[in-house]
């Protein structure tokens, strides 16, 4: 039965329709592109779960691994259900076996306040988690993608980021575990391909927002709705002139899966160019939740980069993709969902 949560170490086959490994490209007796069979580890969090609709949309079977460190049964629930979805407890450090086409492999604590709670076990997920996963890729033949991150360009030097900018990251910080432990799965998912030829794809992952996110995980786009849907003030570290880019989650989404089925080995930017500065993010949440809101400012966190904007030529000539929706579009998307957790939280 698919509803059940699974022993984490059994062998479990799906018949998926004859995919094969490698991503299924071939099409079913020549006509179409059968169902696959897909991975999805931490598929259980703010983008996974929202990655898992999409692919479940495209009838494919999707089993969802994931320790529930910071994401919920809730957000994938209503597919439990479903003859071809599966939700395994297991966490990626320790080894699976499962018989798949493909794997997306996001299991990984994303936020600050996540991913510092317990550093060694970060660089552990990191590290572990991604060489327990290339290895099944190996092992069965499946395509792999691996969610890096904007992180790995550090404090970056240049500006906007391209995919050939290797980055300036302090590496004994304290958001090293994270920042480092996305540079050595990188480096693992390069040399699993040169080494022993798993096709693999690396999405480097800019900030991204929307439905489903963990409402306290200290993120600034989560701190400030929440902050605002609550009457507090919306916290702004540092002078509030440092820049990001804010990539609503189907965006993203769809970036994945473009990648997951392109031809494209390496790493490509996903995020929207867009840029503004804290304060000015701040004044859209305004505008959109409360225009009574107020700001506090706090000392800035160390290691906080100055500007992040990413370079997207090389995705949207390659993989034919690009963000669609604004900051003010998908705001208030993220809105409805956080009021309705913040006065379930209130009740
Ligand atoms: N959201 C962003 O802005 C962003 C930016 C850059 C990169 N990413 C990357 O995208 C991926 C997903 O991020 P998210 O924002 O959905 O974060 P999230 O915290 O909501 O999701 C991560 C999921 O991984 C699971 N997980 C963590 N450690 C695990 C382990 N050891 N074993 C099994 N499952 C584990 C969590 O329970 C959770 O469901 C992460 O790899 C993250 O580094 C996200």
């Amino acid at each position: 039965p698919s509803a059940a949560p699974t022993s984490s170490s059994a062998l479990l086959t799906i018949s998926g329709g004859g995919g094969g490994g490698g991503g299924g490209g071939v099409g079913f007796r020549g006509l179409r592109k059968p169902p696959l069979r897909i991975v999805v580890t931490g598929g259980a969090g703010f983008v996974g779960a929202t990655l898992v609709d999409k692919l479940k949309c495209a009838r494919n079977s999707v089993i969802v691994v994931d320790n529930f460190f910071t994401g919920r049964k809730e957000n994938v629930a209503h597919h439990l259900r479903n003859p071809r979805f599966e939700l395994i407890r297991h966490d990626v450090v320790e080894p699976i076996l499962l018989e798949v086409d493909q794997i997306y492999h996001l299991a990984c604590p994303a936020s600050p306040v996540h991913y510092k709670h317990n550093p060694i076990k970060t660089i552990k997920t990191n590290v572990m988690g991604t060489l327990n996963m290339l290895g099944l890729s190996k092992r069965i033949g499946a395509r792999f993608l691996l969610t890096s991150t904007s992180e790995v360009y550090g404090d970056p030097l240049e500006h906007p980021q391209k995919e050939t900018y290797w980055g300036n990251v302090n590496p004994i910080g304290v958001r090293s575990c994270y920042d480092e432990g996305k540079r050595t799965a990188e480096t693992l998912t390069m040399d699993y391909h040169r080494g022993a030829d798993v096709e693999v794809r690396i999405a480097r992952i800019f900030n991204t927002y929307g439905p489903r996110m963990c409402i306290d995980d200290g993120r600034v786009v989560s701190n400030f709705v929440a902050q605002a849907l609550r009457r507090q003030p919306m916290t702004v570290y540092g002078d509030g002139k440092q820049t990001r880019s804010f990539q609503y989650v189907s965006d993203l989404v769809d970036g994945l899966v473009a990648l997951m089925e392109g031809d494209h080995i390496g790493p490509f930017n996903l995020g929207n160019p867009g840029e503004f500065t804290m304060l000015e993010l701040a004044k859209v949440v305004k505008e959109t939740i409360d225009p009574s809101a107020t700001i506090e400012f706090r000392p800035n966190t160390a290691d906080d980069p100055h500007m992040r904007k990413p370079d997207i030529t090389k995705a949207k000539q390659l993989l034919n993709w690009e963000p669609k929706i604004s900051l003010r579009e998908g705001l208030p998307l993220m809105v409805t969902d956080f009021r309705q957790r913040v006065l379930s939280e209130q009740s």
